[in-house]
This record gives C-alpha cells, sequence and structure tokens, in this order.
C-alpha cells in the first residue's frame, strides 16, 4: 500500500513565533490521535532547526520548500539540502508552480536540485501542474509529461522511490477554484501510467501522488476519496491549525 500524506505548504508565511504556535498547536492536536495520513509541514527555513525539537517523538515530519542545486560555497543567500538535512528535516517541495513561473526555475534545474536532494537523503515532493491557458487548450497533459520526463525521470529507480509527486493545476492555487475530483483523478491517473511507462507498474503503484490547490476541509473528503489521489499538499489552508486538522483526518 503506498503512503497517504498531507502537507502543509506555508510559503512565505508564519514568522519565527507564530510558526511555533502553529506548529505545536497541530503537534498536540495529533497527540493522541491516530491518522491514516503521514502529516508533514514544509516551512520557511528558519523554523527548521527548531522543528527538530518540538517535533521530537511526534509523527509529524517537515521539510524545506526549496534548496539550492550546489552542494555547498560561495553561493550566497542559499540554502544547501546538506543544511536542511542537518536540521532532521526529510523532506523538500522541488518546482512549485511559484518557482516555476515567479523565480524562473526550469526542468534542468529542478532535476539537478531533486537529484542533489535524494543523493543526500531527503525525500522531494515534486510539483508539477499547467497553466490555466495550457487547459484551455487542451495541452495539460503534455505539459506534465515534459515537467515529468525533464524534471524526475532521469533518476533511477531507487532514487525515484524517494518522489513524492503534487499535482498542482497553477489555475487552482491561491483562487479559491480547486480542480474538481474528476480533473484530478483523471491526471493522477495519467502520471501513473508515465510513471508505469518509465519505472514499471510495481513504482507507479507504490508512488505517492498528492493533489494541490486550493484544497480546504470543505472539499478535501471528495477529491482524496479518488483512487489516484494520495492526499494533499496544502497552501492557505495549512495555516489554520484547525482548518489543516481537519484536512489529514479527510484521508480515510
Ligand atoms: P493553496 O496552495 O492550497 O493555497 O491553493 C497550494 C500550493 O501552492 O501548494
Amino acid at each position: 500500500m503506498r503512503k497517504r500524506i498531507v502537507a502543509g505548504n506555508w510559503k512565505m508565511n508564519m514568522d519565527l513565533q507564530p510558526g511555533i504556535e502553529l506548529a505545536t498547536g497541530i503537534r498536540d492536536y495529533f497527540s493522541n490521535r491516530k491518522t491514516v495520513a503521514d502529516i508533514v509541514l514544509c516551512t520557511p527555513y528558519i523554523h527548521l532547526a527548531i522543528l527538530k525539537e518540538l517535533l521530537n517523538g511526534s509523527n509529524i515530519g517537515y521539510g524545506a520548500q526549496n534548496c539550492s542545486a550546489e552542494t555547498s560555497g560561495a553561493y550566497t543567500g542559499e540554502i544547501s539540502c546538506s543544511m536542511i538535512k542537518s536540521t532532521g528535516a526529510g523532506y523538500v517541495i522541488i518546482g512549485h508552480s511559484e518557482r516555476r513561473t515567479l523565480f524562473g526555475e526550469g526542468d534542468q534545474l529542478l532535476y539537478r536540485k531533486t537529484k542533489l536532494a535524494i543523493t543526500t537523503g531527503l525525500k522531494v515532493i515534486f510539483c508539477c501542474g499547467e497553466l490555466l491557458e495550457e487547459r484551455k487548450s487542451e495541452i495539460h497533459f503534455n505539459i506534465v509529461k515534459r515537467q515529468l520526463e525533464h524534471g524526475l525521470f532521469g533518476l533511477d529507480e531507487n532514487e525515484f522511490k524517494n518522489v513524492i509527486i503534487a499535482y498542482e493545476p497553477v489555475w487552482a492555487i491561491g483562487t479559491g477554484l480547486n480542480a474538481t475530483p474528476e480533473q484530478a483523478q483523471e491526471m493522477h491517473s495519467y502520471i501513473r501510467k508515465l510513471i508505469d511507462g518509465r519505472y514499471g507498474d510495481k513504482v507507479a503503484d507504490e508512488t505517492t501522488i498528492l493533489y494541490g490547490g486550493s484544497c480546504k476541509a470543505s472539499n478535501a473528503s471528495e477529491i482524496f476519496s479518488m483512487p489516484d489521489v494520495d492526499g494533499g499538499l496544502i497552501g492557505g489552508a495549512s495555516l489554520k491549525k484547525d482548518e489543516f486538522c481537519a484536512i489529514v483526518e479527510s484521508v480515510k
């Protein structure tokens, strides 16, 4: 059985103190509740070292939202995979649409980051998804195929086992307009077929594929009930404790 995961993507939100309060609230809520889904908090870098102590002994994982493609050295302002790993973090998001569009990160760079993150021992939450114009011109499958082929499929099978895919249609991110469960299922099943074609059906069956884009407590159950949707990558709704905890509990 593949893992079900609900990951929060805090983006550039939460100063130190409110971040500590949010993570503590989530930890305490789940301290005596079992969940079907694994929980991951992807926070700004400033929280990572603190989360090591704060989440110690809990079943909540944590990670970063980006990393450098270089190992170390004169790259002012960058954060390396090994720095992230050294905080005890287990995950890094790579290829989020905001990194692709606002920071010009392309397939080749994202592949280098992914490869390095995995070599360093991190699990990668790799994002893919099409723009609204791309869906309207019905090239959304081709776009996602290109993102996966160029950004991921150079990995060998053992490396690929450390990848979690997040399908996030860009038109759904932060817009309040989520994909329908059917639209999510259709793309997730297509992604699983691509993985099957590259790595075989066993790996495809074991790969966790998350949906992201305006996922909230009120629509999560319906989206997560689709057979190829294994949980979610949650932006805005991960900043509110009650909302995020309810989304985690929507994975049945
Ligand atoms: P959203 O963001 O839930 O606020 O739409 C999702 C994401 O960007 O990961």
